[in-house]
């Protein structure tokens, strides 16, 4: 993808990753593919905001000399050093070793940990600014969104928020606003990126946002390293991301489960009709047929939280363990839940998912039944989901 301009003296010339899916290590399964943004400012002080993913350099390389040689940047400001935006910074600094760099202390020593070089370095915090010409450049640093590292760009001048991950969506795409795609999709990607990314950090983030709703900024963009460039819906995702890191939820059920002869998944299917008779807003997953991607975002904002395993030695069925300590990992808090099984003689996965999910939410009465459910259990079954779904609707109305 070539660089593109997003506003006067400001190109976009990071890199589109049309084929990745498994980003993170296989922790986030990216069906449409990644992009690495990296910015360009064009002032009296060529300034490179961010680089991009070990690989692409010769793309980002090459959207910089269209526009001014490399070997003419003066600045380079590292916003986040995890190696999708840093990987390129070796060989970028090769091209220009006189620039000097700028980031937060902790990104100085990680980057000396990565790659045994920071450069000329000057670490920054909240409240410096650096001067390159017309524009003077202010950092927010911003720890823990996502990394320890991590800090904002703003520029009064250009009133664009360089944001880094926050605000990122995994969407590859020919376009870089966010109004030149369709909107449903982009706001899933957003809630699929908060879901896998960010979620742990509700406290720190809903922190920041206020801290930094505070500085009244003027945004006209969000320009993420990844995904499109906010410019219409700018009040919408800010809006989104008070909502999602205030843990925030609505009457919606996610029911998550594993099976080993079916007949949990009975019961599951049972639970559902239950739920779907009140009315409530419910998605069934089979965790060995979805990817943990689009459930964590399902369950995002889900009130409820309903899991199911068939006991196997002693302990829940694998692929659900591994979500599960997944979905603990996200520290969610107001969400209710209950566990559900079927076992042969011992039965005891249900304690087991009972253990690990009660960091994190509320559990109702399990339900375990013995080889395949009866009639008589599997209408125990739709009214466990029936009550479960009455409960969720009237914690919503309360
Ligand atoms: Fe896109 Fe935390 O890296």
């Amino acid at each position: 993808m070539p660089a593109r301009l997003l506003k006067d003296g400001v190109y976009a010339v990071g890199a589109v990753d049309w084929n990745e899916r498994n980003f993170h290590g296989h922790t986030y399964v990216t069906r449409r593919g990644v992009t690495y943004n990296s910015y360009l400012i064009v002032d009296d002080k060529i300034t490179l905001i961010d680089t991009v993913r070990k690989g692409f350099e010769k793309t980002l390389i090459e959207n910089i000399n269209s526009i001014v040689r490399v070997s003419k940047i003066d600045v380079i400001i590292i916003n986040h050093i995890e190696p999708d935006h840093s990987g390129a910074f070796p060989e970028v600094l090769k091209l220009c070793p006189g620039a000097k760099i700028y980031g937060t202390e902790r990104a100085k020593q990680g980057l000396l940990k990565y790659y045994g070089l920071s450069g000329d370095w000057t670490s920054v915090s909240s409240g410096q600014s650096l001067n390159i010409g017309k524009r003077t450049l202010n950092f927010i640093d911003t720890p823990m969104v996502h990394w320890p590292d991590n800090m904002f760009t703003y520029s009064p001048y250009d009133k664009i928020l360089f944001s880094n991950d926050a605000f990122g969506q995994h969407y590859a795409t020919d376009k870089i606003f966010d109004d030149e795609v369709d909107f449903a999709s982009l706001m899933d990607e957003a809630q699929k990126y908060y879901a896998n990314i960010l979620w742990p950090f509700n406290a720190i983030i809903s922190g920041k946002l206020s801290a930094i709703s505070k500085l009244n900024l003027s945004i006209d963009f969000i320009s993420p390293s990844h995904g499109l460039v906010w410019r219409k819906y700018v009040s919408e995702i800010m809006r989104k991301y008070f909502y999602w890191s205030s843990h925030s939820c609505k009457s919606r059920i996610a029911v998550v489960y594993e099976t080993m002869w079916n007949s949990t998944a009975k019961m599951a299917e049972k639970i559902v009709e239950g739920m779907i008779s009140e009315d409530v807003e419910v998605a069934l997953f089979d965790v060995t047929k979805n990817d943990r991607t689009d459930i964590a975002a399902y369950m995002l904002d889900a009130e409820g939280w309903v899991f199911g395993s068939s006991t196997h030695d002693g302990e829940m069925l694998p692929v659900i363990a591994g979500f599960l300590h997944f979905i603990k990992g996200s520290k969610a808090k107001k969400r209710m839940s209950f566990v559900f099984g079927s076992y042969g003689w011992s039965g005891e996965a249900v304690k087991c998912i009972e253990n690990i999910v009660s960091s994190v939410s509320a559990l109702s009465p399990s339900l375990k039944v013995v080889f395949n459910p009866t009639s008589v259990e599997l209408d125990k079954c739709f009214e466990m989901g029936r009550a479960f779904a009455v409960k969720i609707k009237n914690e919503n109305t309360t």
